[in-house]
Parts: C-alpha cells; structure tokens; sequence
C-alpha cells in the first residue's frame, strides 16, 4: 500500500483530534497489552510507505523524507504514529510510567542560521489531545497560550528549539529540552553531545545546520529518569546523555498514549525534517539503518561540509578541497549580496539601498545588533558605512513576488510623509523571499519598555513626559488623518509602535500596514489588521478600517499611557478585563484620577490627567459615532475647547458585552495579543504581497 492512498483518511480523522478515531479502530490491538508485543515498537528507516498518521503541512516525500514543515511561514505538521501505546501499568497498585525508547534522526534547513524557527518536539500525548487549536509559532505546533502548562494536557515532550522565547525562559536559540504539559523545560541544554572518542569532551551541535542528527529519548520507568541524548549522523549513541532528569511520567502520561512529532514555523523560512525514526516499550530502540535514510535537500549557501564527503580520500583531496572552498567561498560571497532588481524599480531607485550596505551597516544581521522582533520579522540596529547614519532595518519575509510592486509604490510614497511625530522610512531593499525597510533609528526603544519594564537604566516616565508624548502621537496622527494628501489610516496604534527619538518624543511607526486611501473614497472593506486590545468593536462586523477605529486605538493607547496598564488587564482572580471598562468603573464611581499610574506616587498635573482620561474614554467609545476626530482631540489637547461631558447612559455599558454582539468573542477570546497581531498582519501582507 502506498503511503499516499493511506494518508488523505488518516489526515480527515486528524482534524478532529490528534488519533482518538484511531484508538476506536485499533484500541482492541493495544488493550490490555501490557507485555511487549509487536505492536509496541516499530522502525522507520526512510518513511517510504511508513503508516504514520501526518497533518497540517506535514508530508512524505518521493524520496521517503518526512517532511514536516517546506518552508512556508506560519505552517504547523504533525506526525503521529497511528496506534496508540500502553504507557503506564498497574504497580504496586498504582499506575507507573513504563520504560520506554525511542530514536529519530532529523534536520533542520534554515535560509537564516540567526533567525530561524521554530523546532521540532517529540511528544507522547493521550490520543484526544486536540492539535487543531495549537499556534503555528513559537508552541511549535504543540499547544496554545492557554493549553500551555495545563496540567490536564497530560504532555510529555523533548524539544528541539531553534529560537529563543523569553516567555518559556529558554536558554538560548538552539537548546533541546525535556518538556511538560507545555513549552516551558523542565530541563534543558544547549544542543551538543559528550564524545566519547575525545575523552568525553562537550561538542556543539547546531540544531539548524542542515546535517542529519540522531536523537535518543529513554525514559527509565524504575529509576523515574530521563536521558536525551544527541549526535551527529553516523556516530555511535554517546554514553553520556546531553539531558538526564529524575522525573516521573507516571503523573504526567496517561494509561494509553500516542507518539508523534509536532512542528512549526511561524515568521520564518525553516525548513524541518525527520528521516528515521524507531520506538520500543520496555527496551532500546530497535537500530535505524542509517545506510537506509533518505537524504535531506539541500539550498541556501551551505555547501561546504557536503563538498567536502564528496571529494574523493586521495592525496590532492586537500587541494581540491582548497580549491573547492575558495569557490565556495566566492560562490557564498555573491549569493550572501544578491538581491532582486526589477526595471519598474528604476523610478524608485533613491529609495531603493543596496543589500550589502545593509548588510555591513548591521553587521550582518547580527543578533547582537538586534533591536527586537515584531509580528512581520525582526528588527536590527545599522550603521550606514558613508553617512554614519543610525537606522533601523525590518526584515520581513514573504514569499512571492506578486503585488510587490504595488507595495514598493506604498512604500514609498509613505517614505514622502515628513512629520516630526512619525518615524522616517527611509527606504527599502528586496531580496528572494524578503524585502527590508529601512527607517530612522529612534535611540529611546518603544514606549511599552518605558511603561512596562521600567528599572533602574530605564526610569518610569514622569508625567510631563508622558503628556507629551500623547500629544505628539496625537500630532502625528492628526497629519496621517487629515493633514497629507491622501487619508492614511494606521490601523495598529499601540504602545510598542510608538517609539522615542533622542529627545524622548514620541513618534509613531510601523507604517508597513498603513493603506492609503483618496480623500472621500469609501475605504475598502480588507481584513481585520491591528491587535487585540485595540480594536475598535466595529472591526468585528465591518472589517472596515477607519480614521475612527484609529482614534479607538489612539483611545486605548493614551488610557495605557496614563494608567501604565495594559489594554487587558488581568484582574486578580485571573480573569481578563478591559481597561477602558475598569477606566469607565473608576468613573462612574467618581474616582476617575485613581487610574493614573500609581509608580508616578501622586506627581502629575490632575487637570492635565483627567483631561487624558476623558479624552481617552471619548476615543474608545464602543460607538463610532461618538468618537472625536483627531482635529477635535487636537483641541481639547491644547486647551483649545473643552472636550464635552461624558454622556453616562452611553457609556454605561460593557464594552466587551458589546463586541461579543458584535461577533467579536471568538476574536478576543482566542489569541493572546502578539498571536492575534500576527495572524492578522500576515492576512495583510498576504493581501499586499502574496
Ligand atoms: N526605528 C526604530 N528604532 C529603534 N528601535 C526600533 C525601531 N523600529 C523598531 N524598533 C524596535 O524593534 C521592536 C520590534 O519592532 P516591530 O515594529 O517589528 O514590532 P512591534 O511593534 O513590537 O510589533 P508589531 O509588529 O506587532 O507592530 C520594537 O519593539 C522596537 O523596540
Ligand atoms: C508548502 O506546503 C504548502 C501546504 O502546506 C503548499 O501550499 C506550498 O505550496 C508548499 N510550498 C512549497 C515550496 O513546496
Ligand atoms: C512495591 O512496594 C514494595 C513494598 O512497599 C517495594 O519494596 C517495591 O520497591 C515497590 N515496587 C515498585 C516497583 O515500586
Ligand atoms: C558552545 O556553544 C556555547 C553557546 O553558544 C558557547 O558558549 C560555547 O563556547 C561553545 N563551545 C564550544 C566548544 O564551541
Ligand atoms: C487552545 O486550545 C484549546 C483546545 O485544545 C481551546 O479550547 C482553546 O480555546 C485554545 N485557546 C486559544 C487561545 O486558542
């Protein structure tokens, strides 16, 4: 039976769960089964016709490769092993984790070393975990932001991960860790094995550098211990374990589990392979013939250790070698500079920069130069060799070059918008499978640092700062709305898109998803962009982007800044709660200067303060029609007119209430806010380049 009549049904049933259908059909096989049977260990050596139940992006290739994830951003791939396995038994009447072994060899292809994601885990999970929900992102395919942790997910997992997220506490960006019930390690290690042929000596191994890699997974049911264990192809199973934890699985798995790998890309090109994989209850891995494997493809500039098992073992080996690396070398030399160029571009050329000076001013892209990572891809510092000006250089990957032109022209007519309150675009550079925005380098970072995580080099904002920092983004925005030729709508105001210039003003950036449109045309209706918190209720049913789902944002953002909250607070019984409608409580209750940021111990202007507050309930006002224009915000600012009384039938409602009416429930509910920027961006980006 081929593996491609198998698999479309297997892949059905998937979507439902992870293989609960599959513990129906076969359960009879496994239950009661508790001594080792055949069916409690099997080996792939190539996935050629393998029963392996596979989902999402996951595939097996003509050659055999499972292949997991091709490249494509925010993909996620499951591969399960169909029958589900005893994994614990009755002992000295309670149930106890069994022994158990398993081996794979994988690769991990990244056009990028230094920005690559985001891994593979190993997993064992009952068979009605549900995958359909998990995020295609740093969850690597496995959980989500609320099943991460659960002690019900009943997870246990060895990660291979090729990025670095401070939310699980990771080590670094290239670790391999031993999991529970979500993504933050129990144990972990930077990827690397003790050779046993150098004394035992601790040797790196790097995660995403295309070369197959054999893993090994024990888990000692007696001792309650956990050996991972990691080397090169062809290398004998080093005695020493890179991970060996005492943890006992007998509270973690369930009596019958399934086994399988999850994996998943999120905002980069990576590429994620398994090429062999063996598993046993109650003994070692039964041996993959490695003579068997498929082979891993191969792309990028990464050439030379291949070349270097291809040249013949004869004495002008080193020669050739030599020769064969110097054109490497100049061969990677001029691949690492290529970028793509096409006559249309011609009218743009001054906005256009060339990839190498990008490329010197960041050092590469270095990860020491790296100034942050957003929804589209990461940010890093430059310096430009000429001028020695400071910028800022966005990468963002897509993936086609269609609507590119379109989007180059949006560029750079955004790059004519000369405000004092905008971070300057500068220009751009495209390269296959990535364009590059250059703006201004602010020096001061993003207001959410200064709000949010403040310490001692980076002290809480006072307040005169803080009111002028809403007055400049109100400034700002006032010229995107009403002060240019065309109407610019932002659609993604926040307090990490505000960034701070050398003088500590405040301008506004992330001009990547602003649209333009005629003064007095209707906008198109376009999906959803912006971030949860944020959004204007009417988004909800309209999609409909407007100067005032703009002002909403302006609204939630100047609240954010005076009360040094987040848009959703977390209450302390756990739940989440808007801050406009804790702000509106305070007000009603007449306690309205409560709000203000209790770090700023009391040392504000109260008229200016309660100016904000009103002003920001005004703008997030659940109706749109009862928001102000940013002309009108601009005078109330400046003292110019009073902002009118806050109208309490109207407000007095639930803002939340009013957007699930507005269909907006699953929307606030489902993703936490970096997710939910994410996918909506790539909605955008998808409309605008793809
Ligand atoms: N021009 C700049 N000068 C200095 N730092 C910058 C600049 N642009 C971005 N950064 C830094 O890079 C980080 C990431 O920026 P980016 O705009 O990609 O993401 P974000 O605003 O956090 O999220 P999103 O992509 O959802 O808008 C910012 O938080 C900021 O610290
Ligand atoms: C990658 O897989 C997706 C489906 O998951 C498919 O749409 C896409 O065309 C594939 N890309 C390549 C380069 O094979
Ligand atoms: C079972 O219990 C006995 C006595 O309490 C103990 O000696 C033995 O080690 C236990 N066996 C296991 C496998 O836990
Ligand atoms: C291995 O990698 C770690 C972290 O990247 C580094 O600190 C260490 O020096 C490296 N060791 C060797 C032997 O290369
Ligand atoms: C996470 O997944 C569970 C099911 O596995 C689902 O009930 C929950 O809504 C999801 N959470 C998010 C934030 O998507």
């Amino acid at each position: 039976m081929s593996s491609s009549s198998v698999l479309p049904i297997h892949k059905k049933l998937l979507s439902i769960s992870l293989c609960v259908c599959v513990i129906l059909a076969i359960g009879v096989k496994v239950d009661g089964s508790a001594g080792t049977t055949a069916a409690d260990q099997f080996v792939y050596s190539g996935f050629s016709g393998a029963d392996v139940t596979l989902d999402g992006a996951a595939a097996v290739t003509p050659s055999g490769l499972l292949e997991l994830t091709n490249g494509t951003l925010r993909q996620k791939a499951h591969a399960i092993h169909p029958a589900p396995l005893r994994f614990r038994e009755p002992r000295n009447g309670t149930a106890s984790a069994r022994s158990f072994s398993t081996s794979f060899v994988f690769g991990i292809l990244c056009p990028d070393p230094d920005a690559c994601g985001h891994g593979i885990v190993l997993f064992v999970a009952p068979g009605s975990y549900d995958l359909s929900a998990a995020f295609p992102s740093q969850y690597i395919g496995l959980v989500n932001a609320t099943t991460n942790g659960d002690k019900g997910d009943h997870l246990f997992g060895v990660e291979l991960d090729t990025d670095q997220n401070n939310e699980f506490r990771d080590i670094d960006g290239n670790h391999v860790g031993i999991d529970v019930d979500g993504l933050v390690s129990v144990s972990s290690a930077s990827a690397g094995y003790y050779d046993d042929r150098g004394g035992g000596v601790f040797r790196n191994l790097t995660l995403a550098s295309g070369e197959a890699t054999q893993v090994w997974v024990d888990y000692d049911g007696d001792r309650k211990q956990i050996d991972v264990t990691m080397a090169p192809l062809k290398m004998a199973k080093p005695s020493r374990p890179l991970l060996s934890t005492a943890y006992d699985l007998s509270t973690v798995l369930t009596d019958v589990a399934c086994v399988g790998f999850s994996s998943a890309t999120g905002s980069f090109n990576s590429r994620h392979y398994v090429l062999g994989w063996s598993f046993a209850m109650d003994g070692p891995a039964p041996a993959i013939d490695i003579s068997k494997l498929p082979r891993l493809p191969r792309f990028g500039p990464k050439h030379r250790a291949k070349l270097a098992e291809i040249v013949p073992p004869v004495a002008t080996a080193g020669f050739i070698l030599a020769v064969g690396a110097i054109a490497v070398l100049l061969v990677r030399r001029r691949l690492r500079y290529t970028e793509l160029r096409e006559d249309w571009e011609v009218e743009f050329g001054p906005h256009r920069f060339s990839y190498k000076d990008l490329f010197n001013a960041t050092e590469g892209f270095r990860n020491k130069n790296l100034l942050g990572v957003g929804g589209f891809g990461r940010v890093y510092k430059g310096v430009l060799p000429v001028s020695k000006t400071e910028i800022a250089v966005k990468k963002v990957s897509h993936d086609s070059k269609q609507g590119v032109k379109e989007f180059i022209a949006e560029v750079v007519s955004i790059g004519r918008l000369q405000h004092r309150n905008l971070v300057h675009l500068l220009g751009y550079c495209r390269r296959k499978g990535e364009l590059l925005l250059v703006y201004e380098y602010m020096s001061n970072g993003s207001l959410d640092k200064h709000l949010y995580d403040a310490s001692d080099d980076v002290p809480i904002l006072d307040w005169d700062k803080r009111f002028m920092i809403i007055k400049g983004i109100a400034a700002g925005l006032l010229y995107l709305h009403e002060e240019w030729e065309k109407v610019i709508i932002h659609r993604d105001i926040k307090a990490s898109n505000v960034l701070l210039d050398k003088d500590m003003d405040g301008r506004l950036g992330d001009f990547g998803l602003a649209r333009l449109y005629d003064h007095g045309a209707n906008p198109h209706t376009t999906h959803v962009v912006g971030t949860i918190g944020y959004l204007a209720p009417e988004l909800g049913r309209t999609s409909k982007a407007t100067p005032l789902t703009d002002v909403f944002a302006f609204g939630v953002f100047i609240l954010e800044v005076t009360c040094g909250q987040r848009p959703i607070k977390q209450t302390s019984n756990g739940n989440q709660l808007l801050l406009v409608d804790w702000v509106v409580d305070h007000w009603h209750k007449g306690s309205l200067t409560d709000t203000v940021d209790a770090r700023l111990h009391g040392r504000y202007n109260i008229g200016e303060a309660y100016l904000v507050l009103k002003i920001g309930l005004l703008c997030s006002h659940p109706l749109s029609s009862m928001r102000p224009s940013m002309h009108q915000v601009m005078k109330y600012l400046n003292g110019d007119m009073p902002p009118p009384e806050l109208n309490p039938t109207l407000q007095n409602f639930e803002t939340l209430a009013l957007m699930q009416n507005e269909g907006f429930d699953s929307y606030i509910m489902s993703y936490p806010s970096s997710v939910a920027t994410m996918t909506t961006m790539s909605n955008v980006l998808g409309e605008v380049i793809t």
